[in-house]
């Protein structure tokens, strides 16, 4: 017999348990990526040395390719480019549906690595930057751990003491203030990026966003710490679980539904540009970024990404 009054109760009792509680909207895996992303065949707005192609150009080309478990993304690595022609051949995926408050969950084997390579797994809204970005994944030249950014318009700042792992590089999220670049936090671990990321089996990046806080973790490959519902990409996901993010950005001065809107999900990989192009030498690549791309194909034989899935939850 179940009373009125045990729903009652059941619903106090479930209640506090539910509220990081979320169940999937979306589940991308395989050929999931090609009908429910857009390759964006437009100019990279960073400058990067690189020829973003349409869907059908890169499969015919084999720069995208799904199988039933697997999902590549890569740029070419065959072609001796000419100094005066457009750049290296390269994918920019972007979701067709927009989010607000979601979690997203990755599971990543292989990410771009190389001289010259700016990979990002990222979301952001229309009319930049006022409806915000959120970057996950993002580095360049191999150089360091992954940097995970928030870019917003002006009011948006951040506070020094917070519950996160990473290390705050600028508390203003404000781009105009910044000269593009928004409030960072580095993670301290090198397999959270690039070659230390690859050679670990990749690992798992998820990022929590509701209005009252963005939150990014990472877990290795093989971390003993991985919470079992990322682990299996399991039907629904309890964020209060997860432990202490790596990157913990809260809406104490910086009101989050306000700064942020519906946002896109983004894959995209540059060569050179105003990030990875500024900082080659210094980040000990030889030459100019902009003649190692044009004349150095297999030096890109590592620039790819290897999805397993891509899991949305609301
Ligand atoms: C690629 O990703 C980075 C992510 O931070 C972004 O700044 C850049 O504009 C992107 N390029 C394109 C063409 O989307
Ligand atoms: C296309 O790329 C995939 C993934 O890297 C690879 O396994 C496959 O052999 C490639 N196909 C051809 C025809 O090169």
């Amino acid at each position: 017999m179940f009373t009125s009054r045990m729903l009652i109760a059941l619903t106090a009792v479930a209640a506090p348990a539910l509220a990081a509680t979320y169940s999937q909207a979306d589940s991308f895996s395989g050929h999931g990526f090609l009908s429910g992303f857009t390759h964006e065949a437009n100019p990279d707005p960073t400058h990067g040395r690189v020829n973003y192609v349409d869907q059908t150009t890169s499969m015919a080309k084999n720069l995208t390719f799904a199988t039933g478990d697997t999902f590549v993304l890569r740029a070419d690595d065959t072609t001796v480019l000419s100094a005066s022609g457009p750049g290296r051949d390269s994918v920019r995926l972007q979701s067709k549906k927009q989010y607000t408050t979601h979690v997203s969950v990755w599971n990543i084997r292989h990410m771009p690595q190389g001289c010259a390579t700016w990979p990002a797994v990222w979301e952001v809204g229309a009319h930049w930057p006022n409806k915000g970005e959120i970057d996950i994944l993002e580095g360049v030249n191999d150089a360091g751990a992954n940097r995970v950014t928030l870019h917003t318009n002006a009011g948006c700042t951040m506070p020094d003491d917070r519950s996160q792992t990473g290390n705050s590089v600028g508390n203003n999220c404000d781009v105009a203030a910044t000269g593009n670049s928004g409030c960072g936090v580095q993670a301290t671990s090198p397999n959270s990026y690039g070659p230390g990321f690859n050679s670990a089996g990749g690992g798992f990046y998820a990022m929590e966003r509701t209005n009252s806080f963005i939150k990014v973790w990472f877990w290795s490959r093989n971390a003993g710490n991985i919470p079992s519902d990322v682990l299996h990409g399991a039907a629904s996901v309890n964020t209060d679980n997860w432990g202490t993010p790596l990157a913990f950005f809260p809406s104490t001065s910086c009101d989050i539904d306000s700064h942020f809107g519906p946002h896109n999900i983004i894959i995209n990989l540059t060569l050179c540009g105003d990030w990875a192009g500024a900082a080659f030498g210094a980040d000990g690549c030889p030459g100019d970024c902009i003649s190692y791309v044009n004349q150095n194909p297999s030096a890109f034989s590592d620039a790819y990404f290897n999805i397993a899935w891509l899991k949305v939850y609301q």
